[in-house]
């Protein structure tokens, strides 16, 4: 079975939390992709893994209109966040020169990715993000789809550990 791993947030502080914790592990190269309904909280997670990363805050902003947003990092690495939600086809995609962006050393966080999970590459770590009956708790469940996103997964599923307040499930 791919590695998995489940849990619910339960403000969005804490959803930005466990993003800056991926922050820290994410490496050099890595492909997010963000599922999950409107106002689910896809944005609010970039958020806090552009910040983990080093992006100053409030420059992350849903990237709707610009399709990719990229912020330079340190060390020569680049957070790219891009959003399908308005792209019709997997040719339309192609024309916006988004399989550019999956290149070495960089992160790739792509909300509304299921739309086209096959034009991220086969090794994605996939997050999927669920309102509950509660306005303010979030479900996420991560999996990962080959080498590099379940090594990543891996380690990030250590560090939320540390991140106090989350509540763990087990993955479905
Ligand atoms: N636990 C939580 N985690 C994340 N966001 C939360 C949480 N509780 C409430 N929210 C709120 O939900 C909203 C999430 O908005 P956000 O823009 O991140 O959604 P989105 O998934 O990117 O939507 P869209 O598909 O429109 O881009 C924010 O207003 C945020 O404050
Ligand atoms: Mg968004």
């Amino acid at each position: 079975m791919p590695p998995a791993c489940c849990f619910r947030s339960p403000a969005p502080e804490l959803t930005r939390a466990a993003a800056a914790a991926l922050a820290g592990v994410v490496g050099e190269t890595c492909v997010l992709l963000l599922a999950g309904p409107l106002g689910a909280g896809k944005t609010v997670f970039v958020q806090g893994l552009a910040e983990g990363l080093g992006v100053a805050p409030g420059s992350v902003t849903s990237p709707t209109f610009a399709i990719a947003t990229l912020h330079p990092l340190s060390g020569g690495r680049t957070l790219a966040h891009v959003d399908l939600y308005r792209i019709e086809s997997e040719l339309e995609l192609e024309a916006t020169g988004f399989p550019d962006l999956l290149a070495e050393g960089k992160v790739v966080a792509v909300e509304w990715g299921d739309r086209f999970p096959a034009a991220l590459g086969p090794d994605r770590l996939e997050l999927r993000l669920e309102r509950t009956g509660d306005a303010t708790v979030r479900r996420l469940e991560a999996c990962a789809t080959g080498p590099v996103s379940a090594s990543v997964l891996l380690r990030w599923c250590e560090a939320l550990r540390e991140v106090a307040g989350l509540e763990w499930e087990q993955a479905s």
